[in-house]
This record gives C-alpha cells, structure tokens and sequence, in this order.
C-alpha cells in the first residue's frame, strides 16, 4: 500500500513567498495530507521544491496538475488576479480547493465562482483567511458567541507591515489589486466575522503615499484608512500599512455593550522582556507569517480533516474557514474601499 493510502492528496500551485510555507506545512506537519504534486512555472521554485519537498510530481503548468488523477486537492498560491478562474478550472477537474485570499479582486468574478461552486456541491472549496484559525482569534469568536461583550457593535482592525526596502510589494501592487483588497480585505474578513456577518452598506477610504512612490502609478497607497458601515448600525474601522518601522503590526478590538476584546494589541514576538538602562523592551513580529504561523498550520490541519470527513459520507457544511460566499462580500467591500479612494467621496454598496 502506498504511503498516500486514505490519504487527501495534494497539489500546490504557486510557490513563491507564501505558497512555499504551505507546502512545507502540507508535506510535513499535517495529518492525513500527502503532497503529491507541486507547479510552479518558475524553473527556480521548482528546484527549490525538488530539494526541499518529499519528492512531489513538479509541473510547470496549472493544467498539468488538473490532468494528473492522482491528484484530489489543489492547494493555490497563486498571484490574486488568477485565483477565481483557477478556482472554477478545479472544480470542472473534479478537485477539492483551498485557495489563498482575496477570492478575486472584481465582484463580478467572485460571482461567477460562486455561481460554478453551486454545480458541486460535493467539493469543498474555501478561501484563506487565516485569521479566523489563529487561536486567539478564534477564542474571541467564542467568547462572543457566548455573549461575553454583549452585543458586539464595532470592529477596529489593522493590517501593517514592516516597510520593506526592497520594494516587493511595489513590484506585486499590478497583481495585488491595491492596499484594502491585498491587507485590509483580511480585516473585512474578521470584521464580518465577528460581528455576525452583517451587509455592509457604505464604505469610505483615504490614503497616502508616504514612503513608496512607485505605487502611484497603479494608483495605489502605502496607507490606507477605511470606514465601513453594516446595517443594523453596526461599523468597522480599519487601518493598513506597508511602512511601519517596526515590525507586521497587525491587531484587532471588538466593542460591544458590555464590554471589549482586544487580540493581539501590543505585537511581541514572544513573552520575552529585555531590561536594560533605557527601559523595558520586547521584539516585535517581523513579518505577517511570525504573527500568524500557526493559524497558517491550523487552517491547513481543518481544511484537510474537513475533506477526509466529506469523503467519510458527512455533508458539505462548508463550516471550515470563510466559505466563497464570505469571500466574495470580502472583495466587494474591499472594491468599494479602492472606488473610494480613487474617486473620493463615500461609496453606497
Ligand atoms: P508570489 O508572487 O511570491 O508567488 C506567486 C506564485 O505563483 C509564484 O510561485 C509564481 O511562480 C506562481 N505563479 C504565477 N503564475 C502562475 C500560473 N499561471 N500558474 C501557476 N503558478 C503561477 O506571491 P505570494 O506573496 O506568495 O502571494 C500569493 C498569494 O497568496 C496571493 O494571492 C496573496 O494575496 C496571498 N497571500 C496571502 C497572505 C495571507 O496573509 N493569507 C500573505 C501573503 C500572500
């Protein structure tokens, strides 16, 4: 019998800056998955694969891995622009997806999505907001849902990065769809969420180039503020960034009547305090996958137990993570936010 017996098996698609870090999780760290197939068209991140994968089939081409039938799962890591039509692509091949965040950056793409997912509804597919995995997320979630705050009526939410010199994110902004679809659409995503997933009825952004001048000319921002208002008077306030000096920053509060709850506020890298003649310091998370690394683990870990159960003859309760439906209200908040800022002005939704 194979190693990959009962096993979910896996391809991964895209193994850049993310899309690596996945697929170490799925090759080594999470039960019940086998890596079986890695693409990617960059000869570079197919070598790096070779040497650091447990031998995984290497494609160069997405189609290749939809064609291979021992695939059952794709895993995308793909750049944003790309996402929605690779969706809809491994559905038709009959494949389970977990596809990274945001679902696509147009509303009229995240619908035909969900319109392709409704023909199968035997195949899980879900979009990574991996926030709601992290555990102290998940363990506000919990106290609201048991009435702990009261009735929540207010997310604020931030979304920062350390300023990064190099400019990646300069070079990424023509694939990313701007600073509230690329940082923020996480936020939206936590805001819905822990509200009880309210209609968002009007939204308004502002931004700045601070740093980074090479974003304007996809018209975008280094920071960005938004408003956004749901019905039933509730509302969310979010912040992102791409230039903070010290460090990936990013923190949510949640007010409610009776209180509030704050999650990762003050973003240490651990519990370490280091005392000296100027003071009381703690080192700060460096990047977004030091902050969320282990929601990172914890959302591949449901999402493949959620496949061997469907496969086990449980029905698609499409409970694991933000379902396509929650993504798709994720981009078409986060669109209204770049109408915003582009034309100035709040956006009715
Ligand atoms: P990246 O540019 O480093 O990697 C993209 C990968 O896709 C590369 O391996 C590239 O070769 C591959 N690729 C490009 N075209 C392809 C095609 N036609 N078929 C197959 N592979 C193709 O980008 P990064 O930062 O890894 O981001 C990838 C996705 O992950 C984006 O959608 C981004 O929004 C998301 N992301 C999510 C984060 C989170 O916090 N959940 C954090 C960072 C990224």
């Amino acid at each position: 019998m194979s190693a990959a017996a009962g096993k979910l098996r896996l391809g991964v698609v895209g193994l850049g800056r993310l899309g690596k870090r996945h697929a170490e999780n799925l090759a080594y760290r999470v039960p019940g998955a086998s890596l079986v197939a890695a693409c990617s068209p960059v000869e570079e991140e197919r070598a790096w694969a070779r040497e650091n994968l447990p031998a995984p089939r290497l494609y160069g081409e997405y189609a290749e891995v939809l064609a291979d039938p021992e695939v059952d799962a794709v895993w995308l890591v793909t750049p944003s622009s790309l996402h929605a039509q690779q969706i809809i692509d491994a559905l038709r091949a009959g494949m389970h997806v977990f596809c990274e965040k945001p679902l696509s950056l147009e509303v009229a793409e995240c619908e035909r999505v969900l319109a392709e997912a409704e023909r199968y509804p035997h195949l899980l597919a879900t979009i990574g907001f991996m926030r709601r995995f992290d555990p102290s997320y998940r363990d506000a979630y919990e106290r609201i849902a048991a009435g702990e705050i009261g009735r929540p009526f207010m997310v604020r939410s931030q979304t920062t990065d350390k300023n990064d010199t190099d400019g990646f994110f300069v070079r990424f902004a023509g694939t990313s769809g701007g600073i509230f679809l690329d940082c923020t659409v996480h936020d939206i995503d936590v805001a819905r969420w822990l509200l009880g997933k309210p209609r968002a009825t009007r939204v308004y952004a502002a931004g700045t180039v601070a740093l980074h001048e090479g974003l304007r000319e996809f018209g975008d921002v280094d920071n960005g503020v938004a408003i956004c208002e749901f019905e039933g008077g509730k509302l969310a306030v979010f912040y992102a960034s791409r230039t903070q000096a010290h460090g990936n920053d990013t923190h949510s509060e949640v007010m409610g009547t009776q209180g509030a709850l704050a999650i990762g506020r003050v973003p240490v890298a651990n519990r370490l305090e280091i005392y000296g003649p100027s003071g009381v310091r703690a080192e700060c998370t460096e990047t977004f996958f030091d902050r969320f690394e282990e929601a990172f683990l914890v959302e591949a870990r449901g999402f493949v137990e959620e496949v061997l159960r469907l496969r086990g003859g449980a029905v698609n309760s499409g409970m694991v993570g933000a379902s396509l439906s929650d993504a798709l209200e994720a981009t078409r908040i986060g669109c209204g936010l770049r109408e915003s800022l582009l034309a100035g002005g709040a956006v009715v939704l």
